[in-house]
């Protein structure tokens, strides 16, 4: 089925010159950009994002990276877009990511990893409206 996935290029990737690289990495698989904005992120944006990870170790090194400076939010459509991108994407740590992949590529670190990307259709549907409410 035809779906869509939320991706964010982090501020890593927007500071290194990779969107390009990046969004290659999508369309060459037959994905579709279907909306795509730079901003800064706010504290407030990045904290509703990374709910999950409140409480964590490295969730203040995690708000920080992610608030300071520029990322690029994409909304992607395809046939098992969220799938496909986490493949894409490759595994959260460039170590452990397989060859290929944006993180293996490109990633730095365990932070500072490129790209975000929905791990379900249901965090599809809530991070779309997070990132993108004008659509709403
Ligand atoms: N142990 C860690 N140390 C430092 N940063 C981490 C760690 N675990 C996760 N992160 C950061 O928090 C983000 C969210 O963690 P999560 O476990 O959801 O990883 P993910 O699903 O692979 O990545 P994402 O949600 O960004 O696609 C990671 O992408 C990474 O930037
Ligand atoms: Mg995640």
């Amino acid at each position: 089925m035809v779906e869509k996935s939320m991706v964010l290029i982090k501020p890593d990737g927007v500071e290194r010159n990779l969107i390009g690289n990046i969004i290659s990495c999508y369309e060459d698989n037959g994905l579709k950009v279907v909306q795509l904005k730079l901003m800064k992120a706010t504290r407030e944006i990045a904290e509703k994002h990374y709910s999950q990870h409140k409480g964590k170790d490295f969730y203040e090194e995690l708000i920080t990276f992610i608030t300071r400076s520029p990322l690029c939010a994409i909304i992607l459509q395809g046939e098992d877009v969220v799938e496909q991108v986490r493949r894409i994407n490759g595994a959260t740590s460039p170590d452990d990511a397989e060859e290929g992949t944006i993180r293996h590529r490109y990633a730095r670190s365990k932070t500072e990893n490129c790209v975000h990307a929905s791990d379900t259709l249901e965090s599809a549907k809530a991070e779309i409206n997070l990132w993108f409410p004008e659509l709403g």
